[in-house]
C-alpha cells in the first residue's frame, strides 16, 4: 500500500496503543515519521521496534517548552510537515466528587493545553496542503458515568476541530478532523486503574464490553485505519468531521 507515499508525518503518543499501531500503518503506507512518547523505556523500545528510519523523541505534554522544541525539531528534520496526528493523552475516570484540582489540571494540561500550543508552534512548519488528525473520544458525545473531566477534555478537542478549520484552512491549507473512539483495547486501561487486581480488572472490562452493542472493545488497528484515511489525500474533501468509532455505543 502507498497511500502516504512521500508524506512526512508526526504522531504524538506514538509509543503505545493507538499511536504505536498508527505509526506502523503510516510506515506501511510509505510515510516518513517522527513519533513522540514520554516514558523513557517506551521511547527506547519504540525506537527499536520501528527502526532507525523513524525518529522517536521524548516530549512531555505537560511541558510547553517540550512542545515548542518538538515543533522546531520537526522543522529541522522534515522542512515541511504533511500530517500531524495529535494523539498523546491520558484517561482518568472517577466519580465527580473524587476529581481534585491536580487530576483536573493533569487531564487538561496533557489532553488539551499540549495539543493547543503544539499546534500553534507547528503552523509555520505545516505544508500547504496538510492534514491534522486530533484524538477525541466517544465519551464527549455521551454522558457516561464518571467520565466528567476526561470527557470535557475531549469535548474541547472536538470544538478545536471546528475552530481551527476556521483559523487555518483557507489561510494555511491545513485541514482538521477528529477521531473519537469508544473503548479500545490498549494499555490505557491498566494505567487508569493502577493498583486493582486482575480479578477486579476482568469485572471492569466485562462491564465495559456489555455496554457495547458490537459485543466487544475496538482494536487499535481499527482506529489506525481511520486515521490513515483522514491523514491521506483520499479524504481531502473531508474537513471538520468528528468520526465516532465505538461499536454503536453512543447511538444505541
Ligand atoms: N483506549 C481507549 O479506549 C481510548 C478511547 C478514546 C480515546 N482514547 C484516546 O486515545 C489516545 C491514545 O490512547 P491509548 O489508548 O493508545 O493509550 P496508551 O496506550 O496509554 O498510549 C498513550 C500515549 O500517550 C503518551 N503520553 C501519555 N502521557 C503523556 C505525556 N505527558 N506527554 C507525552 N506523551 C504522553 C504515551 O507515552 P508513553 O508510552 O511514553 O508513556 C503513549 O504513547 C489518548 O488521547 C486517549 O485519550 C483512547
Amino acid at each position: 500500500m502507498s497511500r502516504l507515499n512521500g508524506k512526512k508525518a508526526l504522531i504524538t503518543g506514538g509509543t503505545s496503543g493507538i499511536g504505536l499501531e498508527t505509526a506502523k500503518q503510516f510506515l506501511a503506507e510509505g510515510a516518513s515519521l517522527i513519533v513522540t512518547g514520554v516514558t523513557p523505556e517506551n521511547v527506547e523500545k519504540t525506537q527499536k521496534e520501528l527502526g532507525d528510519q523513524v525518529l522517536v523523541l521524548q516530549a512531555d505534554s505537560r511541558d510547553l517548552n517540550d512542545q515548542r522544541q518538538l515543533a522546531e525539531r520537526v522543522g529541522q528534520h522534515f522542512g515541511k510537515l504533511d500530517i500531524a496526528f495529535l494523539n498523546a493523552g491520558v484517561s482518568h475516570w472517577r466519580p465527580f466528587d473524587q476529581i481534585d484540582e491536580a487530576n483536573f489540571d493533569r487531564l487538561f494540561s496533557i489532553n488539551v493545553k499540549a495539543p493547543f500550543f503544539l499546534m500553534q508552534a507547528l503552523v509555520p512548519v505545516m505544508a500547504n496542503p496538510s492534514s491534522v488528525v486530533l484524538m477525541g473520544s466517544s465519551s464527549s458525545h455521551a454522558g457516561y458515568t464518571n467520565s466528567n473531566a476526561y470527557a470535557a477534555t475531549k469535548g474541547a478537542i472536538s470544538t478545536l476541530t471546528k475552530a481551527w478549520n476556521s483559523d487555518l484552512l483557507s489561510s494555511h491549507g491545513i485541514r482538521f478532523n477528529t477521531v473519537s473512539p469508544g473503548p479500545i483495547d490498549t494499555p490505557l486501561y491498566d494505567k487508569n486503574k493502577l493498583g486493582i487486581t486482575e480479578e477486579v480488572r476482568d469485572i471492569v472490562m466485562d462491564g465495559i464490553r456489555d455496554g457495547i452493542p458490537a459485543g466487544r472493545l475496538g482494536t487499535a488497528e481499527e482506529i489506525a485505519k481511520a486515521v490513515v484515511y483522514l491523514a491521506s489525500d483520499e479524504s481531502r474533501f473531508t474537513i471538520g468531521v468528528d468520526l465516532i468509532l465505538d461499536g454503536a455505543q453512543t447511538i444505541l
